[in-house]
Order: C-alpha cells, then sequence, then structure tokens
C-alpha cells in the first residue's frame, strides 16, 4: 500500500517537473505532450539529453526524434511533434500507432522518416509537403488505397519501402520523378496493372528493386533496361517473356520464381554478355521455362541459392557440381532431371537445403557428407537401393528429409515411428529392412586395414582346414545321402502336381516340373536349390518329417543340400496375393533379423503353395517344454525313420539337465528374450509388425537356448485371405477386444495381451486354458492369476517346481507386469518396450 502511495507521489513530481520546467511552444514543450499523451511517462526532464532525442546546438530545436519499440499506442495528438519544425530523422516504427495527427504534414526539413510496423491508414496525399525526404519506410501498416501521386514530388529520395500494406491500382507514374531512388520496396501489397511507361530508364541509381507478392503484369522490356540493378525481386507477379533477356551485368540476387516467364533456356551461355560471376542467388523456379538449363554450363559459378524447381525443362542431366562450388541451397525439384545423383554432392561444404523431389533421378542415394545439410527432399524419384547408415544417422538432427516414393530400402531403429511413415512412404520396397542393432552399428565403424586383412587370413586357414576336416568326417553320412537322394531325383522327373497328405489337411502343390520350381536361400543365392530338394529333405514330405501341425499348416524337418538343417514351413491356408507378392513380402521377412526372433533362411514358391524355410531350432519350443517332453524332445516328432539316425542324436543338443527349465532364471531369460523379439517388431521395423500369434508353442531355443520368436509376420503373407478364425488367435491366447463389435484388427497391444499370458504359463507352469486352477474350475489362466494378483496373493500362482529357484518377490514382479499386459483395454497394456525395461529391472541374477 505504502509503495503504492509513493509510486504515484513519484510520478506526479515528475509530471510537475516536466511541466514546470519546460517553457510552452518550445521543441521539448511538444515532445513532452506527445509522450505523456502517447501515456509513456518515463523519460528524462531535459528530453534533449536523452539518447532517443538529438537537438540543435543550443537545444532550441529538436532534430531526430527515435522512439522506435517504445510500445506507443493509438494516434497521435495534434499540437506534438507536428509542430517539431526542424525535425531531419522520425523514427516511431515497431509501436502500435493508428492515426497521424493533422498538423503532421509540415515538417519542412525532414530527410528520414519511419513510421513501419504500426497501424495506421491515413491518407498520403500530402507526402509532397516532403520534399527533403531521402528514406521513407511505411511497410507493414495497414493502407489499402492508392499510392498517391503526389510522390512525384519525392525528388531526393533514396530509399522507399511500402511492403506489407494492401496499396491497390497500379504503381503511379510521379514514381518516375524520384530518380534518386537507389533502393525500391513495394513488395507483398495488391498493386495490379502495369508498370509506368518508362520506368525502365527512370532510376539511373536503383540498385534493388523489390515488386514481389503483387499481380503486377509486367514485360521483360520493363526492367531489362535497369542498368544499375543489384538485386531484382520481381517474385509472384504476371511477368512474361523470355528470361534471358532479364539477366543483367550487375546482378548478385535475381529472383524470378512464381511468374509466367518462357524461355528455352539453352540460350543460356555461361560466357556469354551475362557476367556470371557476380550472380550469388537466381531463382527461376514456377515459371514456363523449357531446354536444358546446365547443358552449356563451362564456368564456375559462384552462386549459393540456386532453385529452378517447377518448370518445363525437358530431360536434363544432373549439373556439374564442381561447377558451383558455393552452393547453400539446391531446389531443382520437378526440372526433369535423369541420371544420378552425383557422389560429389557431398564436396559442397556450404549446403544447407538439397530438393530434388519429383524428377527422375535413378541410382543410389550418395552419402552426403554436407555437414549443414538441414533439408533434403529426394521425395518422387525412381531411386533405389539402401539409403546407407551414414545417411539415416544424420537425419535426426536434420530440420525435414523425404524419401518417399522411391524403390528404397533402409534400416534405421532410432527414428520415430510417424517420421519414418511420413518420409519414406510408398518406396516401392517398403518392407523394413530391421537388422540387428548390434550388427548394425558394428558395420558403421571402420575397420583397421590391417587388423582386417590378418583376421581375414586366420579366417581362410580356418575355413580350409575346417572344410578338410568336413570332407573327412561327413564322407561316410553323404555317401548315404546320395544314395538316398539320387532315389528322389528319378523320381522328381516326373511332372506334377504332388499332392500331400497329413492327419489334418491335404495339400498340392501344383508344379510341374519339381526341378524347375526355384527355392530361394537367402545368405546362399548360389546353391541352386529346387523343389526337388524339398521333396528329397523330406523323404517326399513324409510324415516321419512331421514336426508339427500349425494352424498355418503342416512343418516338417530337414536338411537341404549344404547340409543346412531347417523346418520347412507349409502356408496351406489359401493367400489372397499374388506369387510376386508373396514373394516379396518372403524377401523382407528375410530380411528381419533379431538375436531372439528365428531366421526366415528362404521361401519357395510351388504353385499357390507359399513354403516358409526356417533355420531349425535344436531345443523346441516353449509348449514342449513347459507341458509336454523333456528338453530337446519334439511332440509330433517320429523318432523312427532311419534316415535321421545321425540327426537323432543332434536333437537333445546341448540340452543340458531337464533341470535347466525349471529354475526361474531360465524362465525368466525367456520372457525377457520374447519381451525383446516383440519390441523390435514393434519398434525396430517400419512399418511396424503386429505378430498376431504370440503364443508359447511360437516361442523356440536355439542351440544355445537362446529363445527365439517364430512365425513373425506370415499373417501378411496371406493377406485378407485368412480364416476369420485364424485372425482370432489361439485359445487362451485371445485378447477381450477382438471380441468387441468394434473390433477391426489387431494392434501391437494385441501381442502385448498374448505375451502377458505366455509371462503368467513361465510362471505357473499352467496352460492358458483348460488346466486346474486351485479355487476357480471355471476360470482360464488369465482370470485366476489376475483375481489372485488383486487379492495380493499373487505367490500363490507360482509354479512349485521354480519356487525355491529364485526370490518370491521377482516372480512376484513378473506377475504384475503380466498383469498389466493382460489388462482389458488395450490402452492400459505397457508398449514393449516398456516391458523390456520393467522386465530388465527384475533382473534375477543367473541372467
Ligand atoms: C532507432 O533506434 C534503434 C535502436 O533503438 C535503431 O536500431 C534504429 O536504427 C534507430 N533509428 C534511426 C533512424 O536511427
Ligand atoms: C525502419 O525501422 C525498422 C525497425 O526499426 C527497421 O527494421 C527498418 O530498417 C527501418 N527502415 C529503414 C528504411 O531504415
Ligand atoms: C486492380 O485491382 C482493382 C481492385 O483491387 C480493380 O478494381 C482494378 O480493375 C484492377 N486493375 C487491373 C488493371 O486489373
Ligand atoms: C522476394 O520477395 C519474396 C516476397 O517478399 C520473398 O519471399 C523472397 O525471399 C524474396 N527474394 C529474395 C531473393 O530476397
Ligand atoms: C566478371 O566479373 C569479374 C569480377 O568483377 C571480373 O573479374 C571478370 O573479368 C568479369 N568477366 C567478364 C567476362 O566480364
Ligand atoms: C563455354 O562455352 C561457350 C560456347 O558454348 C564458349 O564460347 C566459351 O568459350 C566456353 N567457356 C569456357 C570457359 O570454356
Ligand atoms: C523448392 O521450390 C519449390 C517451388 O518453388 C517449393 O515449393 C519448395 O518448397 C522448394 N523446396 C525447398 C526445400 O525449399
Ligand atoms: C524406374 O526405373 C525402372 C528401371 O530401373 C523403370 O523400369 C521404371 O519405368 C522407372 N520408373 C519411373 C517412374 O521412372
Ligand atoms: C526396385 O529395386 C530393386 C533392386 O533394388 C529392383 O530389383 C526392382 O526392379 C526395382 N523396382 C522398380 C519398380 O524399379
Ligand atoms: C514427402 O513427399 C511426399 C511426395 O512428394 C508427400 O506426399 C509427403 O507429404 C512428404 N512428407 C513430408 C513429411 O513432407
Amino acid at each position: 500500500m505504502g509503495l503504492g502511495v509513493f509510486g504515484s507521489v513519484m510520478v506526479m513530481t515528475l509530471l510537475f517537473q516536466h511541466l514546470a520546467c519546460q517553457q510552452p511552444n518550445t521543441d521539448e514543450f511538444f515532445v513532452s505532450e506527445f509522450l505523456n499523451k502517447m501515456g509513456f511517462h518515463n523519460y528524462p526532464v531535459s528530453v534533449c539529453s536523452w539518447e532517443r532525442v538529438s537537438c540543435d546546438a543550443n537545444r532550441e530545436h529538436v532534430v531526430e526524434l527515435n522512439f522506435s519499440a517504445m510500445g506507443l499506442s493509438g494516434p497521435i495528438p495534434d499540437n506534438s511533434i507536428g509542430k517539431l519544425s526542424k525535425l531531419q530523422t522520425l523514427d516511431l516504427s515497431f509501436n502500435k500507432i493508428t492515426a497521424l495527427p493533422s498538423d503532421f504534414w509540415s515538417f519542412s526539413s525532414l530527410k528520414t522518416l519511419n513510421l513501419s510496423s504500426n497501424q495506421i491508414s491515413d491518407s498520403l496525399n500530402n507526402i509532397g509537403n516532403f520534399g527533403f525526404l531521402e528514406t521513407f519506410d511505411l511497410s507493414s501498416n495497414n493502407y489499402a488505397d492508392e499510392i498517391p501521386e503526389a510522390i512525384r514530388s519525392l525528388v531526393k529520395l533514396r530509399v522507399l519501402k511500402l511492403s506489407r500494406n494492401m496499396f491497390t491500382q497500379s504503381i503511379p507514374l510521379g514514381i518516375l520523378k524520384c530518380q534518386s531512388l537507389v533502393s525500391i520496396d513495394l513488395s507483398s501489397n495488391r498493386l495490379n496493372g502495369t508498370l509506368p511507361d518508362g520506368f525502365e530508364a527512370a532510376f539511373p541509381k536503383l540498385r534493388t528493386l523489390n515488386l514481389a507478392g503483387n499481380k503486377i503484369y509486367g514485360r521483360v522490356s520493363d526492367i531489362s533496361g535497369l542498368k544499375s540493378i543489384v538485386s531484382l525481386n520481381i517474385s509472384g507477379n504476371l511477368f512474361e517473356g523470355s528470361v534471358m533477356d532479364v539477366f543483367q551485368e550487375q546482378l548478385e540476387v535475381l529472383d524470378l520464381s512464381r511468374n509466367q516467364f518462357q524461355g528455352h533456356i539453352p540460350q543460356v551461355h555461361y560466357s556469354s554478355n551475362f557476367n556470371w560471376s557476380h550472380l550469388v542467388y537466381l531463382d527461376l523456379s514456377d515459371n514456363e521455362l523449357s531446354g536444358e538449363f546446365f547443358q552449356n554450363l563451362n564456368q564456375t559459378l559462384n552462386i549459393k541459392h540456386l532453385n529452378l524447381a517447377h518448370n518445363r525443362f525437358t530431360r536434363q542431366k544432373f549439373p556439374l557440381i564442381e561447377m558451383l562450388p558455393e552452393l547453400e541451397y539446391l531446389n531443382l525439384s520437378k526440372s526433369s532431371l535423369v541420371g544420378n545423383i552425383p557422389n560429389e554432392i557431398s564436396q559442397l561444404s556450404n549446403l544447407n537445403a538439397l530438393d530434388l523431389s519429383t524428377n527422375h533421378l535413378t541410382g543410389k542415394v550418395p552419402l552426403l557428407r554436407n555437414r549443414d545439410l538441414q533439408i533434403l527432399d529426394l521425395s518422387n524419384n525412381n531411386l533405389s537401393g539402401e539409403v546407407s547408415p551414414y545417411v539415416l544417422e544424420k537425419l535426426p538432427l536434420m530440420e525435414k528429409y523425404n524419401f518417399s516414393y522411391n524403390n528404397l530400402t533402409f534400416c534405421a531403429l532410432e527414428i520415430n515411428h510417424d517420421i519414418m511413415q511420413k518420409t519414406f512412404f510408398g518406396s516401392v520396397n517398403s518392407c523394413p529392412i530391421a537388422a540387428n542393432p548390434t550388427l548394425f552399428k558394428r558395420r558403421a565403424t571402420k575397420h583397421n586395414g590391417m587388423k582386417l586383412a590378418l583376421v581375414l587370413t586366420f579366417a581362410m586357414i580356418c575355413l580350409l582346414a575346417g572344410i578338410l576336416f568336413l570332407a573327412f568326417v561327413c564322407r561316410r553320412r553323404t555317401r548315404m545321402w546320395e544314395v538316398k537322394q539320387s532315389s528322389y531325383r528319378e523320381e522328381q522327373n516326373i511332372s506334377g502336381p504332388f499332392s500331400f497328405q497329413t492327419d489334418s489337411t491335404t495339400w498340392v502343390a501344383d508344379v510341374k516340373q519339381a526341378t524347375s520350381v526355384p527355392v530361394v536361400i537367402f545368405e546362399k543365392p548360389l546353391l541352386s536349390i529346387t523343389f526337388a530338394d524339398l521333396l528329397s529333405a523330406t523323404s517326399n514330405f513324409d510324415r516321419g518329417t512331421l514336426l508339427a501341425e500349425g494352424k498355418f499348416g503342416p512343418v516338417y524337418r530337414g536338411f537341404l543340400p549344404g547340409g543346412i538343417h531347417v523346418a520347412i514351413k507349409v502356408l496351406v491356408v489359401g493367400s489372397t496375393l499374388t506369387d510376386q507378392e508373396a514373394a516379396r513380402e518372403l524377401e523382407c521377412l528375410g530380411r528381419i533379423k533379431h538375436p531372439n526372433l528365428v531366421p526366415l533362411t528362404g521361401y519357395c514358391v510351388a504353385g499357390d503353395q507359399r513354403i516358409a524355410i526356417y533355420d531349425y531350432m535344436e531345443n523346441g519350443s516353449l509348449q514342449n517344454l513347459l507341458y509336454d517332453l523333456p528338453l530337446g524332445l519334439q511332440s509330433t516328432e517320429d523318432w523312427s525313420t532311419d534316415t535321421w539316425e545321425e540327426a537323432h542324436n543332434n536333437g537333445i543338443q546341448n540340452a543340458g539337465s531337464e533341470g535347466l527349465l525349471t529354475t526361474w532364471p531360465f524362465r525368466h531369460k525367456i520372457a525377457l528374450g520374447t519381451a525383446r523379439a516383440l519390441a523390435f517388431l514393434h519398434h525396430g521395423c517400419s512399418p511396424p509388425i503386429i505378430h498376431r500369434d504370440v503364443k508359447a508353442s511360437s516361442v523356440y531355443l536355439d542351440y544355445d537356448l537362446e529363445p527365439r520368436l517364430s512365425d513373425f509376420g506370415l499373417a501378411k503373407i496371406f493377406g485378407n485371405g485368412l480364416d476369420e478364425e485364424i485372425v482370432r488367435g489361439s485359445p487362451g491366447y485371445v485378447p477381450p477386444e477382438f471380441s468387441q463389435p468394434e473390433f477391426e484388427s489387431p494392434t501391437p497391444k494385441s501381442d502385448v495381451y498374448c505375451f502377458g499370458v505366455v509371462l503368467f504359463e513361465l510362471i505357473t507352469g499352467k496352460k492358458p486354458v483348460d488346466d486346474d486352477y486351485p479355487d476357480d474350475k471355471e476360470a482360464t489362466l488369465v482370470s485366476w492369476v489376475r483375481g489372485l494378483v488383486r487379492k495380493n496373493q499373487a505367490s500363490r500362482v507360482i509354479d512349485p517346481k521354480i519356487r525355491d529357484t529364485g526370490p518370491d518377490e521377482q516372480m512376484e514382479e513378473a506377475l504384475k507386469i503380466g498383469y498389466l499386459c493382460t489388462a482389458d483395454l488395450p490402452s492400459k497394456r505397457p508398449s514393449m518396450q516398456q516391458i523390456v525395461g520393467l522386465k530388465k529391472d527384475i533382473e534375477p541374477a543367473a541372467n
């Protein structure tokens, strides 16, 4: 309170001081009047001593006022600054002044008037009174009428800035009298009509002309005579004519964009009358230019900003980069470029923006080592191959990039999904190549040449020794193979179709000649394997080699030539994809690699049948391990076939003791690995891959007892051809949203639910349905566990076999994660990435 009173007293004192000290009708008085009435009080008693005001020697007259950006608002009052008869400079820019006083027009010696960035719209008809005006800036106000003819009196005017108003009609003839003009800026108004006759010859000193953003109808001859022009901007008007006639000797900046210029560009001779060495900024975009701009480019240009986008050039080759070493901005969007993007583009050390969108560029995306690159648009071309990790690594640091609509492949794990989808959209090869992140890193680092050579030599020696050893050891076995195989080879010359039967299905491979149907093995493209080899590997898809009958179809086991141990999955259910589409999907799946995924080794399209070939998982599926058989044995395996005698021993490889599976650390490891695999599919691939069928029987253990998730991406191979029932998931694993009427399709969160069920199985050792759930005969695994977790009795569900192999708290913690995963509402479930984080926090010692 006290302070408030004190404050008012201070203001009053200041006010009185001002009034007391200043004689009425002096310049200082008028300035004080102005400030007080505009509501500005905080200024010195003697305004002449203020740095914003300059007075003449005897402090009688104010000659300069600079009240820029002082927050002044409203109309300027009469009998204030309008009365400063000797004022030369008035700067009121950046305020909120709305009107000029009626006595404003009597400054007879004003040289500089800056009213820019206010809200003034008063008539300028008296502007002719300012015969000494040299600088006049009225930009960014509310003027909406004609530029007054009276401007003709401003014969000393050097700088005229009327930009960003709404001035209409044509530029007045009077302007031709302002022959001292050095700079004219009338941009962003609503001027129309033509330029006054004689415009090109009226301004012998004109260096800068900006008429951009109007509707001025012009001809080349209106501007081609401006002999001293250095910067010309007529962007966004209705100029037409042959563009080359605009090029003037002195030009440094030329913006002719968004007009109707024509011209066949081969007229450009880089050594003719125009001296290109001055030009640093050239924008010819959005015109109707034709020909080939770079055809005759045979001298080094100093251009920094070059935009030729959106014209009608005919086929042109990429410009010679070495002729344009200064480039900072290069926009050749929609300019009919053909051929490759030269690698030399990396040498443009100042390049900041590169737009090559909508052309016919082919070949690869160069490395783009340009340090300052912020904007990159390569969309809508015909580029192919893999975008290098080097380029991808830089993207997150860039302002804008777009690779959409090409035939590119890419491997990016760290880029946000939404961005990735927008900027890599529509590539013909839109499948993810998701690589193991650690491999990815390793590839990006440089090898020491010497080291590499040593390693290679060593590897070669080992390889040789290995081959010799194998040749020796396998001799007997191969002989056995040969006998068996040759018999099949003979049979296979019989033409198809081939028909095979299992307990639950019959499937037909409608092929004419088994040896003419290729099998693609990704890592070994030179092995020419055919359907005939699949026949021999599986003894004609004999039931004895049947590993399982999955819901997509039967899975067989066999050795392909070269000793590749595989599981062969026949996708019997009808697919709506064409052979090519299915092959492409399978190619894509083949690129997806992660230590916790069962790798797709290859595939075969045999008639209607798509056959996926996986690495064989020596230690079977989680389903077998939990409920059926001791480690290493597989449920449907028939061990009686003599052909597989040696492989038989392989079957229980590395199994260790059966006890391993009945420890908490091992089960936790399986859960974590499965979570990692799903997190990778959901978050590391673009577009994200939804597994759709996570269950204990999709989780396998490899030779090293690492958990690996199988069957990812298979649903896509079927297009829309999947049975309703299959889409809906397996019993006990069906998320509640699937039975909602508004349910459309599975999401990553439905995988999360299924993962939750697998997690419960790992901890309880019970099946998802039809098991014995104490206290609750009607229950499913999910309802039983969730009920007890809710009642805080989670420890009761823990599998007695693992109870003493780890701390209860860890298992209960894991149950809580399962509880979160199995929430009814998908939105309440955590993401797989979060789950990996949570699970890692549990971290039993053995993991
Ligand atoms: C007015 O002052 C501002 C800084 O406060 C300065 O930028 C501007 O150039 C001055 N105007 C004139 C006309 O000197
Ligand atoms: C007018 O003032 C503004 C803001 O201070 C400044 O940006 C502009 O350059 C000035 N105009 C001229 C012609 O000096
Ligand atoms: C210029 O625009 C005004 C309205 O903004 C219109 O009345 C006038 O006819 C136009 N002049 C020409 C030459 O297009
Ligand atoms: C020409 O003027 C337009 C509109 O004001 C502006 O966007 C463009 O950057 C200007 N060109 C140059 C070279 O300054
Ligand atoms: C172009 O201008 C540069 C720099 O002013 C000068 O060195 C050069 O000789 C000129 N070239 C021609 C062909 O006039
Ligand atoms: C560039 O080509 C033109 C004709 O196309 C020729 O007259 C000129 O001498 C050449 N200049 C250089 C530097 O080679
Ligand atoms: C390239 O020029 C076109 C046409 O003027 C424009 O639409 C586009 O935004 C420009 N690209 C960049 C990156 O500036
Ligand atoms: C892209 O290139 C391929 C050959 O590499 C060609 O068949 C195809 O027509 C090209 N597409 C376009 C749109 O230029
Ligand atoms: C896409 O690129 C691949 C090679 O990377 C090529 O085999 C295929 O023909 C290309 N597709 C088109 C439509 O150009
Ligand atoms: C990328 O380019 C395509 C085609 O030119 C366009 O449709 C898409 O919106 C662009 N994406 C972004 C993020 O700019």
